[in-house]
């Protein structure tokens, strides 16, 4: 894994358009950049197959995204990306870490919950789904030594 920067965004827009319903736009990702939030792509024969994002701040960090292209889906990489993610959290005092998923969103739920996330809160009808609206699950996890500190790999 390494820093994502501004030249990685139309290949990290590629993958953010194939894994995502709702993707984030390019703005988005830019404006990320911008702020200093914690952006690594994670390589796989010189392609980029996934990335995180994540801000850092006061105790606590907040992953915002985590993506695998599908085409590299559950080959252990979202895992991957998500533990550095957290390691990094937890080196620059992060003592929890949270995060905000789609009630509907199976894949990412069976995944926050195998890394020790548990739900914590729920925004109703937070996201626009076609047809209608669906719930932010808000989970969270601790950092701190002890508690199942994070692995990084
Ligand atoms: C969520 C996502 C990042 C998972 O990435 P991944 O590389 O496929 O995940 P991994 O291979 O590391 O899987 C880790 C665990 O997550 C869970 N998981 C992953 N995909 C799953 C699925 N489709 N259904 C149920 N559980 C799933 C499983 O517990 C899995 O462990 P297992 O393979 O031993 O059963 C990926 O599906 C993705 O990019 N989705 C689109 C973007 C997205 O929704 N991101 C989350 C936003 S909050």
């Amino acid at each position: 894994m390494r820093p994502m920067r501004g030249e990685d965004i139309p290949v990290v827009m590629g993958v953010e358009t194939a894994a995502y319903p709702h993707p984030w736009t390019e703005g988005i990702f830019r404006d990320c950049l911008r702020v200093g939030y914690c952006c690594r792509v994670l390589m796989a024969s010189e392609e980029i197959v996934g990335y995180g994002v994540m801000s850092v701040a006061v105790g606590e960090c907040h992953i915002l995204n985590v993506c695998v292209h599908p085409q590299a889906q559950r080959q252990g990489l979202g895992c991957r990306i998500l533990r550095r993610l957290l390691a990094i959290g937890h080196s620059r005092n992060a003592d929890t870490a949270f995060l905000e998923v789609r009630a509907s969103n199976r894949a990412a739920l069976g995944l926050y919950s195998r890394e020790g996330f548990c739900e914590v809160g729920r925004r109703r009808g937070y996201y626009p789904l076609a047809g209608g609206r669906e719930d932010a699950v808000i989970m969270a996890r601790p950092l701190v030594a002890g508690a199942g500190s994070p692995k990084s790999d």
